[in-house]
């Protein structure tokens, strides 16, 4: 008998698959499914007022090769076809080598903003003149991070010539952050330095926190796709490739596609972060400030294509992602996640992401550059409605189904249907 497809199995059946392969413990796959994972005594910790634990779906993306590793992708999210569509381009990446993706060095950017200064010129003459020993004082605020090879990189002052309070500086400390998202270290090194700028200046500092413009960590990735594998239904691979390049197109000209081209993208990278305890908002607001950094809005990834004529990919943005501190130490279910990867640096985890990433915003394009996205939507979008219908079990795809034939997927039809399939009344 054929194996059955991973899509076929139930989800105790993945889960054992994929535990087997990257040698989960009995605790981590029960993180995992969910029967075990966060519990009530470790979020109380987390934050303040705790009442409960929230659940999300945990679905794995396949296919994905990257730099030539193979990579299950644990994706948390409540959107049907994000999964799908991620693990379909994977495998059209594929036949031409996956995904290629690399990281710059872990660099966090912290600002100082430093008010009333007699001569904001002077003041940063001052400052740059004691770069080495601020230098030295902000990286020996961590000295784990000092030991692991992290720590103060450079020191920068900006002229704020002109604002609503008049001109100011700021200070940008670039730190090391090696495997940690960066959050900590940084404030704590910003706020470290805070009363040495105020002395070496005469100054007043007021802002002392992380900037999530890391534009100096940034995280790239690259996939080539056959114009072979791109056909689908009436359209050649050409046209399909060609119609990609031209709704990127779009999304490169004009700020209102790109706000949604690029929350294509983030779907797949926010979804791989909160799989892994990430600080998603950080990384969404790093990426549309990095999409915005020529003065206009624009798509963080670019398609073209090769001189064989095959579909090329580039994503390039920002990506402060950690494998160490905050959540992703606590949550059982965030330290599983990196395991099933096979992921140990912040680095590692980037490239996953990004590759993610544009993955997911191929997706997107190819399904609306062709036939649209609702009619593969409305199929998984079904099964929510008839879940919320009250269907359970088999009942759930035989009632979605039903719902996409009739082109109707909506609940009050779901219940009707429901109530006829029992035998009740026609009426919700
Ligand atoms: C929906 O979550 C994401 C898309 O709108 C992205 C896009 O339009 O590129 C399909």
């Amino acid at each position: 008998m054929a194996e059955k497809k991973f899509y076929d199995l139930t989800p105790a059946e993945r889960l054992q698959q994929l535990g087997d392969l990257s040698g989960l413990t009995p605790e981590e796959r029960e993180a995992l499914s969910g029967a075990g994972g966060l519990n009530l005594e470790q979020a109380n910790h987390m934050i303040e007022n705790v009442v409960g634990i929230y659940g999300l779906p945990l679905g794995i993306a396949r296919n994905f090769l990257i730099n030539e590793r193979e990579v299950p992708v644990p994706m948390v999210v409540e959107e049907p076809s994000i999964v799908a569509g991620a693990s379909f381009m994977a495998r059209l990446a594929r036949p031409a080598g996956g995904f290629c993706a690399h990281t710059s060095a872990p660099e966090m950017i912290g600002q100082i903003q430093l008010l009333e200064v007699a001569d904001v010129h002077l003041a940063r003459h001052l400052i740059l003149e004691q770069k080495e020993r601020l230098l030295a004082e902000a990286s020996d605020v961590d000295p784990m991070l000092k030991k692991l090879g992290g720590g103060a990189r450079d020191l920068q002052v900006r002229i704020i010539e002109e604002s609503p309070i008049g001109p100011f500086l700021v200070i940008h400390l670039i730190y090391d952050v090696r495997d940690a998202m960066g959050a900590n270290a940084v404030n704590t090194a910003v706020e470290r330095l805070a009363p040495w700028i105020e002395t070496i200046t005469g100054g007043r500092v007021l802002l002392r926190i992380l900037s999530n413009l890391a534009d100096r960590r940034l995280a790239r990735a690259a996939c080539t796709i056959h114009t072979a594998g791109l056909a689908v239904e009436s359209f050649s691979g050409e046209q399909v490739r060609d119609n990609i390049i031209a709704a990127w197109a779009f999304a490169a000209a004009d700020p209102y596609r790109a706000a949604t081209h690029n929350k294509g993208i983030m779907n797949g990278i926010d979804a791989v972060a909160l799989a892994t305890g990430n600080d998603w908002r950080a990384i969404e607001a790093g990426a549309h400030a990095y999409a915005s950094r020529s003065g206009r809005y624009t798509s963080l990834s670019h398609w073209g294509k090769d001189t064989d004529g095959n579909l090329v990919g580039t994503l390039e943005m920002p990506l402060a992602a950690g494998t160490v501190g905050g959540a992703t130490r606590v949550h059982p279910t965030a330290r599983a996640a990196l395991k099933l990867m096979g992921v140990t640096t912040a680095a590692q985890l980037a490239e996953v992401m990004v590759s993610v990433g544009l993955a997911q915003n191929l997706a997107a394009l190819r399904a609306l550059a062709t036939e649209g996205i609702q009619r593969g939507h409305m199929s998984l979008h079904a099964r929510q409605v008839a879940i919320a219908a009250g269907a359970a079990g088999e009942m759930v795809d035989r009632l979605a189904l039903q719902l996409v034939n009739e082109n109707v997927v909506r609940v009050d039809r779901a219940i009707e249907i429901l109530n006829e399939w029992r035998g009740g009344s026609t009426h919700a």
